[in-house]
């Protein structure tokens, strides 16, 4: 009677998925640095299924079936390093362990290959949906060996969130590409968070909505193709009313975002490989800019428009345009990730299938929307779309959106509403589909300060101006 599967780490992610496990008829071994969280686990969920505790981790690593399925639950970084390194030792060949934590991918790819040594698979895996998604179901990212996935792929299915039947759960890559699909996944949570934070702000301090009719208006969009997860908690969050004071929850609450900083990891890592992930950069700036209170302080008598509310007629017009300038900036913040994506799995040589991603993030995570499947049916169509905003179906979208889309933007300036999110995606949206840009003139700047060269439109070859001279073109 050994265990199908060990999970070690019984912080409440851990205990949730230990809990889910075991729900779906799994065997789960429980192991905790302090044996107290275990004891505390089947003393109040014991009777969910079978469980077994284990006090240390030789015990926990001889209760398991072999080869040994080990989920380590622990937080990301030295505490995780320091789990692996007191499991390894214990551990036999052919046997996996599985980092369900957020780690960095580069730290995923570092000990799948640490591990790959002593003969033992090593399971990056993002993980999303939060307490309640590790519980009911959440969408889950394996990275690692197909051998690895052939043993544990299986477990990790019956966990996971169904959509048609189907789990939100595969095969992402090797080695660090399950957790660099999650780390991308993050960075488009921050994205869509800050749009729909820009339309309630839209609505708010442009068309003067008060938070509860808000509420209403995000309700009535979530029955359309902005359905989502977060449009949806957002009506609820709007339509809360502080106990203590009455006043709506979002005005008592303080205005300075946080962050874990898996969106800052999505742009570092966007930056290293060139990819233009503007709507995701401005999601994590605007959690910066929020939290500069001494910059904001100081700000705060900056002059600002003599308009700055639209009046009635226009106002009632104005949430129209708003879902769809929200929709138009939601899909380009998606065409920006999935390009991560792409040139995350092009560099790593993981051959991502990015409308398998989609699929699997349909449901159970924080990003679970409609629109995904969209998306699944867009790579579907054509696994090599260079971009999602050429597909079909986005091509009518944006085009339908974009009148509405441009006046959000200009009416958000003229009324002193910042949009960063809205305006940045609008730009990349013109700029991807420019005939030209001006990067033709800043090549001239570069070469007439620095002689950097610039390509000729037609002919071969790297070239540099003479600037200081006669300005004659040589060939370099
Ligand atoms: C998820 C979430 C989760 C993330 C938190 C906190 O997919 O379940 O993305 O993994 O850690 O939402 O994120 P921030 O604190 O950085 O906002």
């Amino acid at each position: 009677n050994s265990a199908h599967i060990g999970v070690t780490g019984l912080a409440v992610m851990g205990r949730n998925l230990a809990r889910n496990l075991a729900r779906h008829g799994h065997r789960v071994a429980l192991h905790n640095r302090s044996a107290a969280r275990t004891s505390a686990l089947m003393a109040e969920f014991g009777h969910e299924g079978a469980f077994v505790p284990t006090e240390t981790m030789e015990q926990f690593v001889a209760a398991l079936e072999r080869p040994r399925r080990i989920v380590v639950m622990v937080k990301a970084g030295g505490p995780t390093d320091a789990v692996i390194e007191e499991l390894v030792p214990l551990l036999e060949p052919g046997d996996i362990v599985v980092d369900g934590g957020n780690a960095h991918f580069l730290d995923t790819r570092r000990r799948e290959a640490a591990l790959r040594e002593h003969g033992l698979h090593f399971v990056g895996t993002g993980i999303s949906g939060g307490e309640e998604g590790a519980l009911e179901g959440p969408s889950i990212m394996p990275g690692g060996t197909p051998e690895a996935y052939a043993i544990l792929g299986p477990l990790l299915e019956s966990i996971a969130a169904k959509v048609d039947g189907r789990p939100c759960c595969t095969h992402v890559g090797p080695d660090g590409a399950g957790h660099f699909v999650k780390m991308v996944h993050n960075g488009i949570e921050y994205a869509d968070m800050q749009l729909i934070a820009e339309a309630y702000d839209l609505l708010r301090h442009g068309a003067g909505r008060q938070p509860g009719d808000i509420a209403q208006i995000f309700r009535g969009w979530n029955e359309g193709r902005l359905e989502s997860y977060l449009i949806e908690i957002t009506a609820e969050v709007l339509g809360h009313g502080d106990p203590l004071t009455g006043h709506p929850f979002v005005d008592v609450v303080e205005d300075r975002a946080e962050q874990k900083g898996t969106g800052r990891w999505t742009v570092q890592t966007a930056l290293e490989l060139g990819v233009p992930v503007s709507g995701i950069a401005e999601a994590v700036f605007a959690r910066s800019l929020s939290g500069s209170a001494a910059l904001r302080e100081a700000a705060r008598g900056l002059p600002g428009p003599s308009e700055t509310w639209l009046d009635s007629a226009a106002a009632d017009r104005f949430a129209g345009d708003v879902e769809q300038a929200l929709y138009a900036s939601k899909i380009v913040a998606y065409a920006q990730g999935f390009h991560q994506i792409q040139a995350g799995s092009a560099e790593y040589g993981w051959q991502i299938d990015r409308g398998a991603m989609a699929s699997i993030w349909r449901g159970g995570c924080i990003i679970r929307a409609r629109f995904l499947s969209r998306i699944d049916a867009a790579y579907r169509a054509d696994p090599e779309l260079p971009t999602l905003l050429t597909d079909d179906h986005f091509r009518e979208a944006l085009g339908a959106a974009q009148s509405a889309w441009r006046r959000v933007v200009s009416t958000a300036a003229q009324l002193g509403v910042p949009v960063p999110g809205f305006s940045s995606a609008l730009a990349y949206y013109d700029a991807l589909r420019a005939d030209r840009l001006p990067a033709a003139l800043v090549q001239g700047q570069r070469d007439f300060f620095g002689a950097h060269t610039y390509r000729r439109t037609d002919r071969a070859g790297s070239f540099h101006t003479l600037w200081g001279g006669d300005r004659s073109e040589q060939e370099r």
